[in-house]
């Protein structure tokens, strides 16, 4: 039934981002960003299920010190071992890496001066890349606001996109000869929605109207460096990365369909939708009030200003559920059990939930250009590294997934890539080192390294090209 070969140009790889996977956090001029502050200041007392993880003794509360397994110090050391990190790539045979950019290495101001021990850092992790013949793809930002611009508003302030787009220039100029693949922001919807509205996320604020606002200067950030990008005629692509889970009706009823299309409307096209057409999915603003009366004034004018379309977009899929109809939330809709379940995952996969999420957005956006930006397994206390280097469900978890892809493929979709999250054990940002990903297992305290068994079946399916 499968047996299927990749085509030639297919990307096939892993990710992480700057401030789960560096450590290194204060060296070389770096500064503070939003993330490193909260865990410190909250050790993280924001997240969700918060009071069983204090029963449990998994978090502490108040101000936490350094060494502390809630902060995001250590990553998995990639600042110290990008270059063995990188040569194990090689040896797994795979042809992309996922990164991203940390503004406050760059520039530790936020705006202005620039700091060369962090293009230095960059130049170093993309040569190296290069030189094992493994295409960067490079995100511009993955959650880490310098805590200097969260002072003055961050998102909020209407400087925003200026700010942003001077940062990007930086980027561009200094890396923008090696780097092809370029995309603006990580996971909007969560940093904007899950953090300004949904109050689960820094900077921990309940407000709708907040999150509107800040979503819109985030908007108009991603086209000011987009059309930076193509002025600068470097010959790449630019995107974004943006994320849904895959939304089914829980009954197979009229309501509840519509509740799927609400659902989609306000996690990913309400960035996906700006970002290829310049405009936000009408039905929320007509139907809604929650989100009608919040809107930022006279948002079309600036989307008009700015838009400019962008070349592909990065999907991050993990989870799927089933989603009703209700006059008890905000947005009309609220997600049921899921119908899947997978003991001891704590994101329950559903493969086939890649293949609906993908086929949504071929058609909605008319074949645009796909790539699996994240995808990845977590298992639940597997921290003993014995039993999590015999990762069974990863393998199976990778094996299921590209079948998707291939199917996808075979579909004519425009599926260009898929980036396994994440390359190795890291920071994961509400859960510390507790919830590992990753296909090389990472010992947090001396940073030794081990490869998993899913690494090893992953790297057969690298070399080989097929999947079976
Ligand atoms: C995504 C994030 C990524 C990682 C995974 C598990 O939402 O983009 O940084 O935390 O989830």
């Amino acid at each position: 039934m499968y047996g299927f070969r990749l085509p030639e140009d297919f990307l096939i790889g892993t990710a992480n981002s700057a401030f789960q996977s560096e450590g290194a956090i204060d060296r070389d001029g770096k500064s503070e960003n939003i993330m490193e502050y909260y865990a410190r200041m909250y050790a993280g007392k924001y997240s969700p299920g918060i009071e069983k993880k204090l029963k449990e003794g998994r978090i502490k509360s108040g101000r936490v010190e350094p060494n502390d397994t809630t902060l995001p110090d250590r990553g998995c050391f990639f600042y110290d071992n990008y270059e063995a990190y990188i040569e194990d790539m090689a040896k797994t045979g795979q042809n992309v890496y996922r990164l991203s950019i940390s503004w406050c290495r760059v520039i530790p101001t936020g705006v202005g001066e620039v700091n060369p021990k962090g293009i230095e850092f960059y130049n170093k992790v993309i040569n190296k890349l290069i030189a094992c013949n493994i295409t960067p793809f490079v995100d511009l930002y993955h959650w880490d606001l310098p805590v200097c611009l969260h002072e003055k508003g961050g998102f909020e302030n209407p400087e925003f996109p200026a700010w942003f787009e001077a940062y990007a220039k930086v980027c561009f100029e200094a890396f923008g000869d090696r780097v092809k693949l370029w995309s603006t922001f990580n996971e909007t919807h969560i940093s904007i929605n899950a953090g300004y509205a949904g109050g689960n996320f820094p900077p921990f604020a309940t407000d709708k109207k907040r999150s509107l606002l800040a979503g819109h200067y985030t908007l108009l950030a991603h086209y000011r460096a987009v059309r930076l990008y193509k002025s600068m005629n470097l010959g790449g692509k630019i995107g974004a990365v943006n994320c849904t889970s895959a939304i089914h009706p829980a009954w197979m009823k009229e309501d509840d369909i519509e509740a799927v299309e609400i659902q989609y409307n306000a996690t990913f096209d309400w960035w996906t939708q700006p970002m290829l057409e310049g405009t936000y999915p009408q039905k929320l603003i007509r139907d809604i009030p929650y989100v009608r009366d919040n809107m930022p004034e006279n948002y079309q004018e600036d989307l008009d200003k700015w838009f400019i379309p962008m070349d592909f977009i990065g999907l991050n899929y993990y989870v799927a559920n089933r989603t009703e109809k209700t006059p008890e939330t905000k947005m009309g809709t609220r997600a049921v059990e899921p119908f899947f379940s997978s003991p001891g995952q704590q994101f329950i996969p559903y493969p086939p939930g890649l293949f609906d999420t993908a086929m949504y957005i071929h058609e909605k956006y008319h074949g645009i250009d796909i790539y699996i930006t994240e995808n990845g397994c977590a298992l639940r206390n597997q921290n003993d590294m014995e039993k999590e280097i015999e990762d069974p469900e990863r393998v199976s978890y990778i094996r299921e997934h590209l079948r998707m892809v291939c199917r996808l493929i075979k579909c004519g979709v425009n599926l260009k890539g898929y980036m396994y999250w994440n390359d190795a054990d890291s920071y994961e940002e509400l859960d510390g080192y507790r919830l590992r990903f990753g296909l090389t297992w990472v010992n947090h305290e001396t940073g030794e390294r081990v490869w998993k068994k899913s690494r090893h079946y992953f790297s057969e399916i690298c070399k080989s090209r097929m999947v079976n």
